[in-house]
């Protein structure tokens, strides 16, 4: 079905239900039905882990959308781009099965499932279940961000070293070195580091005020894209770490009164770099 054919609010409350939709049957097979043999490979590198459950959740996930828009383009961490016949209709979905697969491999908890829908370009809608706290966040472009029914909204803005700060490392051994010395020597200038091991969840917590700010470099889009509309939504600002506008090669989430701050500090410890 092409945009066109429904009026924009329509097409927003479609693709949000097919959001919720296909992450809770992801969420079903990967948690509530989760194997004792998970059929683990690598990828990337050695440290950069992939499931036969990843792999299941994209299908189910790629199903679920497809049963009710067959013409929109699907973008998934594990099959890649699909472009229907005919070019797409104008909705394409980024979709990361299991965000945390290592969370997920060691059954700790903070993976989850990220699914967003673009509509001619702009990211419009997002979720993001996380199945161990048994909560999904969710936003729609300009009508805010929810935990569940609950909305989230940024309270104060913290000063910096009061901030507790979110990052994350990506799967090169020596690029995890450079990410971090930075975190060493960005650690005794804010309040304390967490290293929670999801992005997708890491900007769910900087909308639901759990952390103050989020930070990382080489992210890939489906990492991000729920997760960073849902941020933006709730009230925080969403960049590059260097001020730009959103780009999955080096992301700064953080409360619009901390972004510049934290932003020339990330950029004096090299971060954008690594
Ligand atoms: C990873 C997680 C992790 C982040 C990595 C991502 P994946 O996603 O979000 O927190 O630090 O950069 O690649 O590989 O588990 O889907």
């Amino acid at each position: 079905m092409k945009p066109r054919d429904l009026d924009r609010n329509e097409l927003l409350d479609q693709l949000a239900d097919v959001a919720q939709r296909a992450a809770a049957a992801a969420v079903r097979l990967i948690h509530d039905e989760r194997p004792a043999d998970l059929g683990i490979t690598s990828k990337s590198s050695s440290t950069d882990l992939v499931t036969e459950m990843d792999r299941a959740s994209e299908r189910t996930i790629r199903a679920t959308i497809a049963a009710v828009r067959p013409d929109d383009v699907v973008i998934g961490e594990e099959d890649g781009e699909v472009i229907p016949e005919g070019g797409g209709s104008g909705v394409r979905w980024w979709v990361d099965p299991i965000d945390g697969t290592t969370n997920y491999v060691y059954d700790h908890p903070g993976y989850n499932v990220s699914i967003a829908a673009e509509v001619d370009g702009e990211m419009a809608v997002g979720v993001v279940a996380d199945p161990t706290h048994a909560r999904t966040y969710s936003a729609v472009k300009g009508r805010g961000a929810f935990c569940d029914d609950r909305p989230l909204r940024l309270g104060p803005a913290a000063p910096l070293p009061a901030c507790l700060v979110a990052t994350g490392f990506g799967y090169d051994p020596d690029r995890r070195g450079r990410q971090g010395r930075v975190a060493a020597e960005l650690l005794p200038l804010v309040r304390d580091i967490r290293r929670m091991g999801a992005a997708a969840l890491d900007l769910c917590s900087v909308a639901a005020g759990r952390v103050d700010a989020y930070y990382e470099v080489g992210l890939s889009m489906w990492d991000l894209a729920a997760g960073a509309l849902i941020a933006s939504e709730a009230g925080a600002r969403t960049g590059t770490i260097d001020g730009g506008p959103l780009h999955p090669r080096a992301v700064l989430v953080a409360h619009p009164e901390r972004f510049d701050e934290l932003s020339r500090l990330l950029v004096e410890l090299g971060a954008p770099e690594v």
